[in-house]
């Protein structure tokens, strides 16, 4: 059996456990925003349609105004990117032949990108409750040039505390350790959060990198962004390829930045339905990490070893999760689900219902 490594392609998925969703299928397992794309963008299209035929501002003047404007930041501290997976190789890339560590389950792209790019990878594990293992991680730090953090973590939704990257930080500035957090779901957190680019005045050895395609619902168009002190962001800057933002994401993204009432509408839905999620999962019975991000692990608490059987019921439903074989240190043990419409969710929560009774 061979199943895709990333989420957000359902019907591949069901087809790689042979089995066909007929009908209507809930796509659980990318984490994308369902209440994205902004109404708004599909009637910006047709003032976009000039920019398929032009190449892109190679300075992309009005998208940096606006990130810089966002994040109140200067231009000179920001590199606008393909996505967040255009920062992770480019990243990568400035430490081609170097050593990284990086602690699993996480996102797999960053292990990608170190491979690409010939960096001697040492792995660590989060621990059983998928927290960081920081004293091993300060054992490490000494002797690589990269640490690649997801805060708040894919698959997980765990975060290392600020206190503890700042413990990091400060080990790494001795030891001449760069740490690159990648906060790809941050604009989802609907708890408050210290941000972790208030550090980089502070830690000339921080690069933090973010990605816009998640919240925005935008994976077709793609968007992300890197900031960064200490001169990262002009090395960086010479190893992208020219126009590698398209021009329609860059003529959409002052708009996209300014849409407050979307992202408030983002945050109160998911406040809510990670509530009810929680509640709902609880009572009956599943084991699931308690995110405040659009996604969560769950096993069934009472038949924890019938994950892959519990897979090929939601499928027979209709419900594609995303498998977890690909996370190091998960191996299938869990499934992932993007918090959805409260719609979609409550059918998965009617299925997730249907499997504890014919249990
Ligand atoms: C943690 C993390 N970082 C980066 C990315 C890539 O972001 P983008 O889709 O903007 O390239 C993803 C996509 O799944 C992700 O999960």
């Amino acid at each position: 059996m061979v199943l895709p490594a990333h989420g957000g392609q359902p019907g591949r998925i069901a087809a790689s456990i042979g089995m066909e969703a007929e009908g209507k299928v809930y796509d659980f397992s990318a984490n994308i925003n369902p209440i994205g794309p902004p109404a708004w963008l599909a009637e910006q299209l047709p003032r976009l349609m000039k920019e398929i035929a032009n190449y892109p501002d190679p300075e992309y003047k009005e998208a940096y105004a606006a990130l810089s404007r966002q994040e109140g930041m200067s231009a000179e501290q920001l590199l606008l990117t393909n996505g967040g997976a255009e920062a992770i190789f480019l990243i990568a890339q400035l430490f081609h032949g170097k050593k990284a560590l990086i602690i699993d389950p996480t996102f797999s792209e960053y292990e990608r990108a170190c491979h690409a790019f010939d960096l001697e990878i040492t792995q660590l594990r989060l621990n059983q409750s998928f927290q960081f293992p920081v004293e091993a991680m300060a054992q490490v730090v000494p002797g690589v040039d990269v640490v690649f953090l997801c805060r708040p973590n894919n698959p997980t939704g765990t975060f290392l505390s600020f206190t503890e990257l700042e413990y990091l930080l400060k080990l790494g500035l001795e030891t001449d350790t760069t740490i690159v957090i990648d906060e790809a779901f941050v604009h989802f957190l609907f708890e408050t959060e210290l941000f972790v680019k208030n550090l980089l005045t502070l830690y000339p050895n921080l690069i933090v990198l973010r990605s816009l395609t998640k919240i925005f619902a935008i994976p077709g168009l793609r968007a992300g962004y890197i900031m960064a002190g200490g001169g990262w962001i002009q090395k960086l800057q010479k190893k992208q390829p020219p126009w590698s933002v398209n021009g329609i994401t860059a003529g959409l993204l002052p708009a996209l930045l300014s849409d407050e009432t979307f992202m408030a509408k983002t945050k109160d839905w998911l406040k809510g339905e990670c509530e009810k999620l929680a509640d709902h999962l609880s009572a009956l019975g599943f084991l699931h990490t308690v995110s405040s991000v659009n996604f969560y692990l769950l096993k069934d608490g009472n038949r924890p070893d019938e994950t892959e059987k519990l897979f090929g019921f939601l499928v027979a439903n209709n419900i594609v999760p995303r498998h977890t074989d690909n996370f190091k240190g998960l191996y299938g043990r869990y499934l992932r689900f993007a918090v959805r419409s409260a719609e979609e969710n409550d059918y998965l929560l009617y299925v997730l219902r249907k499997w504890r009774e014919a249990s």
